[in-house]
């Protein structure tokens, strides 16, 4: 090189706030060998660039692979109201060290989230609370219904969800006619848990009975859940609503789901995809109790066919906390639910390291997915202009998940003592390094709330004041 060149690359020097050197980085063109980087949040470079960029932090990430930030968008993460089983920093604390960058939090928080009050102190609260970026579902209620073309469009606002079977917390709409108003007042894709409520009501005494949580199954049964699926679908056909089904577990469900694909998009989630009745049940009781359920080995590899099929557009963890103490009770006052945000990466990168799924199919499942299905501004994919959320990832880790090792203020995992190949190193939200080396480093909780591109200017007709 002569002196001149010299000086040329030196006039020509970038500087970057964060340059990640020496990983294989997911772009949407496959798996490159190549450096990212960041400035003032965003990606402002890919290439080979550690020659001709300098920055403020590098982190050299040889042997690593680099994700677009997991997006979580199914969590519970109790503020307000029940805090005792987890809150907005402990959560999202949770999901940085798992590799998660971004949250959509359900409402059935107390009090339910329900208006644009009850959206505003969530959004208070996680001001320099949240480790990771976020956004809050409002639910979908008798009480609300004409007033959700308003609300859903509200900043911070991830879009409506409805339980159409109670699970845990007071939100339910199982009656036809709220379910025809809720979904014909509002525009963006709607989320459903789908379970048949007079069919759970009917249906209970068998567990009272018996008070077996290996029952759980056969009391929130196959019909329940597909006789919910297939009316909602039904009703957002009549209505021109899209729909987002919430954590499928059953292969009915997923038979009948393939063929509404063109509005209707699919979640499943790492529990449903991972353990399996009775032998769940048999070795953890009422930890593995969830709605709708762990069922039986057919259903899971049904749900892996979807997934394979392209069905599936979404994973979710449905992170949904309750102390050990309350899981404790005898089945069926135990409620339903366990932790998931932290371990949804480890869990899903050990079935990469089994052939089960390729890191390209994970990618979608994580990062474009949510961003394309919810239509989120500037995440889920590493390209320039993009947000700079980054997972990095050793798929060769050998870990064991540890109770220890999760922040959710209940302290448990269904994982315990399970060892997995593949484990979240460094999470970078925004161009900010928050987790490095699998310690939380950033010293202030940044994470900001997601912007929608399905968001519409509130004030349309038929919108009452909320
Ligand atoms: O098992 C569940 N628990 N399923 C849900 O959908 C809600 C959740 C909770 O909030 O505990």
């Amino acid at each position: 090189m002569t002196d001149a060149d010299e000086h040329r690359q030196r006039q020509e020097r970038r500087h970057a706030d964060l340059l990640v050197h020496g990983a294989t980085v997911l772009t949407p063109s496959g798996a490159e060998r190549i450096d990212v980087a960041c400035s003032a949040g965003r990606i402002v470079a890919l290439g080979r660039l550690h020659t001709a960029w300098s920055a403020d932090v590098t982190l050299n990430a040889s042997g690593l692979h680099v994700l677009p930030g997991v997006i979580d968008s199914q969590v519970h993460f109790r503020e307000p109201g029940l805090t005792h089983k987890e809150d907005l920093e402990t959560g999202t604390r949770g999901a940085v060290l798992g590799g998660v960058t971004a949250v959509f939090e359900m409402p059935n928080t107390n009090p339910l989230t329900l208006s644009a009050g009850d959206l505003q102190s969530k959004l208070d609260a996680a001001r320099e609370r949240a480790w990771c970026d976020y956004a809050f579902y409002i639910g979908g209620s008798a009480a609300n219904a004409e007033n959700l073309s308003t609300l859903e469009n509200l900043p911070g606002c991830a879009g409506v969800k409805v339980f159409m079977g109670s699970s845990f917390g007071d939100l339910l709409a199982d009656d036809e006619a709220v379910l025809r108003r809720i979904l014909r007042h509002g525009w963006r894709r709607m989320a459903v848990h789908a379970e048949d409520e007079s069919r759970l009501r009917e249906r209970k005494a068998i567990v009272d009975a018996s008070g077996d949580v290996r029952e759980h199954p056969l009391w929130r049964d196959v019909p329940s859940a597909l006789m919910a699926t297939k009316r909602i679908v039904r009703l957002a056909g009549e209505t021109g609503r899209r729909l987002h089904v919430l954590h499928v577990s059953t292969a009915e469900e997923m038979a009948f789901l393939a063929d509404h694909k063109r509005r209707v998009s699919v979640e499943v989630t790492p529990h449903h995809l991972t353990l399996s009745a009775p032998e769940c049940y048999e070795r953890l009781g009422s930890l593995a109790q969830m709605n709708p359920p762990v069922r039986e080995r057919h259903h899971q590899d049904a749900l892996w066919w979807a997934i394979r099929k392209g069905v599936v557009d979404v994973l979710g963890s449905d992170h949904a906390p309750h102390t050990l103490e309350e899981k404790g009770k005898p089945y069926p006052q135990s409620p339903s639910g366990m932790t998931g945000v932290q371990t949804l990466l480890p869990i899903m990168l050990d079935h990469v390291h089994a052939g089960r799924l390729s890191l390209q199919r994970l990618v979608d499942l994580t990062s474009s997915g949510p961003a394309r299905i919810f239509g989120i501004e500037g995440k889920g994919r590493i390209a320039l202009g993009y947000d700079a959320d980054l997972t990095l990832v050793d798929l060769c880790a050998r870990r064991t998940i540890r109770n220890d090792w999760i922040t959710s203020r209940s302290g448990w995992t269904p994982y315990d003592g399970i060892t997995v190949t593949g484990w979240p190193v460094h999470t970078v939200v925004r161009g900010h390094t928050v987790v490095r080396d699998e310690v939380l480093t950033d010293t202030q909780a940044r994470g900001e709330c997601l912007r929608f591109l399905e968001a519409r200017p509130a004030g349309g007709a038929g919108d009452a004041p909320v």
